[in-house]
């Protein structure tokens, strides 16, 4: 039904056929947006089982105590209520032929049509238009056309509404709801406990056989909601459109710091009326160009081959289309969700998805953005200090899930059901999944580094790297071995809880205060001045001793006889059952129906990679038969019921010279929202699978990595692509990278630079 990936052709996906049981795809994967907000993509008309989202980066709202702050949902804009002769259009009411959605991936642009007979006889050609805003963040238009078949009265109801919620919490109160002019109208709302303002606007415009006209308004505001009424008498083969412009402003905005309501009120308007001089066809084509601009012509990723490689090319810039609709280029106060704007799932809260996932492509392809997720985590420092308080560490330790900069930990108590006791999950990676902090140090020096942004390294990044390493080293605890253990923790992987020394968090937590230690070596010889001011603050003379004694003094989780990292001190000591069963299901978590985590905790099983992205970020320090015999044992014992997790796989089975799993694991990344399974994307599309579609083509098959500081290009090319180029900026160079069957070439777009780097294991300049 509806969706099929097997269709996509060039930029656009499309939905043939409509089925009003499963909204939520649709939703989700052709929602739109530009960092600042997103928007659902529901229909104009609405359904029983529709979610209506309008999410505006960075303005959450806690409902009540007993739950997390999240990302509240706006007034929404997009419905608008059609009757033809008093019958309401809606697509499982009266007969429908030529359906069709899509969305356009290069433009942005979302458009729907269809011919719809109602029950009375009438038919009409209904098209919808429909675009976020790339250029004018505030903005968005929408187009919606009827032609009649048969003579008719076209009734319009449209509005601003704030009879939304999420999943039930309403998280505004309303401040005012008016009209100006007969024509504008205008819902002001305010978060309940956040106290962020919105200002959403909107006004119509009409053309009849594509003249201007005039129709009369009759205007309503009700509780909750403002709307007007319209009507108007078609004759057959006339053709009615409706130009819906709208806009949504925030007190949170940069641009209304120290602005009354009123004042904000004033200046949305005035910005909606320069959009709705400009109409639809004008916004869009503006549009247009700012994702030509911004994403096509910055980040090209072209890939060439067969049928497959199409659909593989389109799979890439779906990713790439996504990670500029989520992302908050315009705003380092804020940071991704982990379902990016398009759903309600994970509450808006950002993850450690960020810096393994999603950073990597934004620092190789916009390091400005890159900057601003990181500045993200420097700001949010003040809430990581308290979270290490609270809990007698000292540093800065991270939370897991982190929402308002001042926050500390958002990670909700509870979760799913347990089928055993038939009680919520108590959640406890928001207390002990504390890989976190060393993956935020991780992230900040991937970026200085790529980058080689040292005023961001002495603004932020070293202070990240030292108050982190400050964290883990309070975090240490001496064993009976004499070595420092980090105990009760919960790793990637997620399945398993207050286990001891998970590899992947004891490496990392090493790396950290290595590279703190490493830092403030060089920053003491080098930059005496920065020493000091960082020493000031970080009292990096008491903590140095305490980072080099916890690398130093670390147990490091060691690979046995059979080369096979030891995930934690239990793992292996699982029953090893059958998993067949759920790897062969079409939606993830199957093996919670069967048992809940406290027998989980007895089996061999991870929800997702855990030391093989170990081996992905620290890849020099193990050696290859580790990293062969580790990943036979866990690949068979990984169910990847985190969408994080076969990404993390594809690469790493490119790494190791496995190209047909390599690809085939790729293409079930590609799958994860772009897939045949209705149910998987309602909560929102999977914001870190796209980060890692981007790295299985660039990282795995194009064989880009940074390692210790350096760039290395070792390329394998799966069987179905002939070509792959990629752009990727390396220390401010702009670099092109095209890899065929027989070869690599590299060139230095920018011109400016030599860059020195290892291509296919040779030392070059270009
Ligand atoms: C995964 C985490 C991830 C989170 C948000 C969870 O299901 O296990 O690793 O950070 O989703 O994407």
């Amino acid at each position: 039904m509806g969706m099929d990936y097997s269709r996509v052709k060039d930029w656009i996906i499309r939905e043939d056929s409509f089925d009003a049981d499963h909204l939520g795809k649709c939703e989700a994967i052709m929602s739109l947006g530009n960092g600042y907000m997103g928007l659902r993509s529901a229909t104009e008309e609405r359904y029983l089982g529709e979610t209506r989202d309008m999410l505006v980066n960075g303005t959450f709202n806690k409902f009540d105590e007993n739950e997390v702050t999240e990302l509240p949902n706006a007034a929404d804009v997009t419905a608008v209520e059609l009757r033809i002769d008093g019958e309401r259009f809606a697509l499982d009411q009266g007969s429908v032929s030529d359906y069709g959605r899509e969305l356009n991936i290069r433009t942005g642009e979302l458009t729907r049509s269809a011919k719809w007979t109602a029950k009375n006889g009438k038919s009409i050609v209904f098209e919808a238009k429909r675009i976020v805003s790339l250029a004018r963040l505030h903005d968005i238009a929408a187009r919606i056309s009827v032609t009649a078949a048969d003579d008719m009265t076209l009734r319009i109801r449209s509005g601003i509404s704030a009879r939304v919620t999420n999943t039930g919490s309403q998280h505004f109160s309303e401040v005012e709801k008016r009209f100006y002019d007969k024509k504008y109208m205008q819902f002001v709302e305010k978060t309940t406990e956040s106290g962020v303002v919105f200002v959403v606007n909107s006004v119509h415009k009409f053309f009849l056989n594509g003249e201007p006209m005039e129709l009369a308004t009759d205007v309503n505001i009700e509780h909750r909601i403002v709307f007007a009424d319209y009507s108007v008498e078609l004759k057959a083969g006339d053709s009615f459109t409706i130009e819906k412009i709208s806009s949504v402003n925030t007190s949170r905005d940069f641009d209304a710091q120290g602005m009354s309501v009123s004042e904000l009120q004033g200046c949305s308007l005035e910005a909606l009326k320069e959009a709705e001089a400009m109409g639809y066809q004008a916004l869009a084509d503006e549009s247009a160009a700012a994702w030509k601009e911004e994403v096509w012509d910055r980040a090209p990723v072209v890939i060439e081959g067969g049928e497959d490689a199409e659909l593989d090319q389109f799979a890439v810039r779906f990713a790439q289309y996504h990670m500029r609709a989520f992302v908050p280029a315009h705003d380092n106060r804020m940071n991704i969700g982990a379902k990016g704007l398009s759903g309600e799932g994970y509450k808006g809260h950002c993850f450690w998805d960020t810096e393994i996932f999603l950073l990597p492509y934004y620092i190789f392809t916009a390091p400005e953005t890159a900057r601003k997720l990181e500045e993200y985590r420097y700001l949010s420092l003040p809430g990581a200090h308290r979270k290490a308080a609270e809990n007698g560490y000292s540093g800065a330790m991270f939370p897991w899930e982190s929402a308002w900069l001042d926050d500390g930990e958002t990670c909700p108590l509870y979760a799913g059901t347990d089928i055993i006791t038939g009680l919520p999950i108590k959640v406890w990676s928001g207390i002990i999944e504390q890989h976190i902090s060393a993956d935020v140090a991780f992230g900040a020096w991937q970026y200085g580094v790529i980058a080689d942004d040292e005023e961001f390294m002495e603004n932020c990044g070293y202070e990240l790297i030292m108050d982190t390493a400050t964290f883990w080293a309070s975090r240490l605890e001496k064993g009976e071995d004499g070595r420092y253990h980090i105990n009760d923790v919960v790793g990637p992987d997620e399945y398993h809880e207050h286990v001891n020394d998970n590899a992947f968090t004891n490496y990392m937590a090493r790396w950290n205060m290595n590279k703190a230690a490493e830092y403030a070596d060089s920053l003491r010889a080098e930059k005496p001045e920065l020493y000091a001011k960082l020493d000031a603050k970080l009292d990096i003379k008491t903590n140095y001793g305490k980072w080099t004694d916890g690398r130093d003094n670390m147990f490091l989780p060691q690979p046995a006889e059979d080369n096979i990292l030891p995930m934690d001190d239990r793992f292996m000591d699982g029953e090893f059952i059958d998993l067949s069963k759920y790897k062969a299901q079409d939606h993830v978590g199957g093996i919670m129906k069967d048992y809940n985590l406290e027998q989980i905790q007895h089996i061999q099983v991870c929800k997702q990679a855990d030391c093989l992205v170990l081996f992905y970020l620290l890849e020099d320090e193990f050696p290859a038969e580790v990293k062969k015999a580790s990943w036979d044992y866990y690949v068979e014992r990984t169910l990847h019921d985190s969408s994080l997790s076969l990404s993390t796989h594809s690469v790493m089975a490119a790494d190791m010279g496995d190209d047909e799993m390599a690809y085939d694991l790729f293409k079930r990344s590609c799958a994860i929202d772009l897939g045949p399974y209705m149910g998987t994307s309602d909560a929102g599309i999977h914001a870190a699978s796209f980060g890692g579609i981007w790295q299985c083509a660039v990282y795995g098959f194009g064989g880009l990595r940074m390692l210790d500081g350096r760039l290395r290009i070792e390329p394998r090319l799966p069987e179905a692509w002939d070509r792959l180029s990629y752009t990727v900026m390396w220390k401010g160079e702009k670099l092109g990278v095209t890899v065929a069957k027989d070869g690599v070439d590299v060139e230095n777009l920018t011109g400016g630079k030599k860059v020195s780097l290892t291509v296919c294991g040779k030392e070059t300049t270009i």
